[in-house]
């Protein structure tokens, strides 16, 4: 039997990364953050000058990523990198653009799919039931109101002790949003067989025993 996946797509803010890391941990899954494989190729992309709309090198530079996962930590040219450096709004941006790039995302997919490992994966993203992982046994797509998003991606900039503005995050979340939904390739959609989870008012706790409830009621 194929290993087990989870694919947990949804929007910006939508708390897709937490939910996905504690799922992996409660059922000692592997778990892999998508969003960070665009986020790493932007951020080479901002080191090395290299212009936002040159999707020949952007393809190069996400092919050869010279990155390699070691126990949760991620190595960048030798060196062990700070994931912090990635949840810029400046990275975000730059990678929702480089994201739009059809071989861009090409180039990611053998590189998502080494995650599969046993004895299942939890794939957070956008595309991660509808393109990279369509056999998923389980597809969920995480939303929450815009409002209840940004709210808490400012609560974490100030916790994080980043000065942030409630209206300009919630402004930078609208503009991210609507080009991951409005681009030609794996627009953000729930795929057909996903099940849909509004977490607006629901801690991050619910949510994660909703995901396991559904993992449950699947196998
Ligand atoms: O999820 P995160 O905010 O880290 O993703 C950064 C950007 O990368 C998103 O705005 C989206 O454009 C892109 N992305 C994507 N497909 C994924 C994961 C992220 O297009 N599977």
């Amino acid at each position: 039997r194929p290993v087990p996946v989870i694919a947990i797509d949804g929007p910006t803010a939508s708390g897709k990364g937490s939910i996905a890391t504690a799922v992996a941990e409660a059922l000692g899954f592997v778990c892999l953050d998508s969003g960070v494989l665009y986020r790493l190729t932007a951020w080479e992309a901002l080191q090395q000058g290299v212009p936002l709309d040159d999707s020949d090198a952007l393809t190069r530079l996400a092919a050869d990523l010279p990155v390699t996962f070691a126990a949760g930590g991620i190595v960048l040219n030798g060196h062990v990198f700070d994931a912090a450096q990635l949840r810029t709004e400046a990275v975000g941006q730059a990678a929702s653009t480089i994201a739009a790039i059809p071989s861009v995302r090409e180039a990611l997919f053998a590189l998502q799919r080494s995650f599969r490992r046993a004895p299942g994966l939890v794939a957070d993203g956008r595309d991660m039931g509808t393109v990279v992982f369509p056999d998923a046994p389980l597809k969920v797509f995480l939303t929450a109101s815009a409002h209840s998003r940004a709210e808490r991606r400012y609560k974490q900039l100030i916790s994080q002790g980043i000065p942030a503005i409630l209206a300009d995050v919630f402004a930078e979340l609208e503009l991210r949003d609507a080009r991951d939904t409005q681009r030609d390739v794996a627009a953000l959609k729930p795929a057909p067989d996903a099940q849909l989870l509004d977490s607006t008012d629901l801690s991050l706790e619910q949510t994660v025993e909703a995901v396991l409830a559904l993992w449950r009621q699947s196998v």
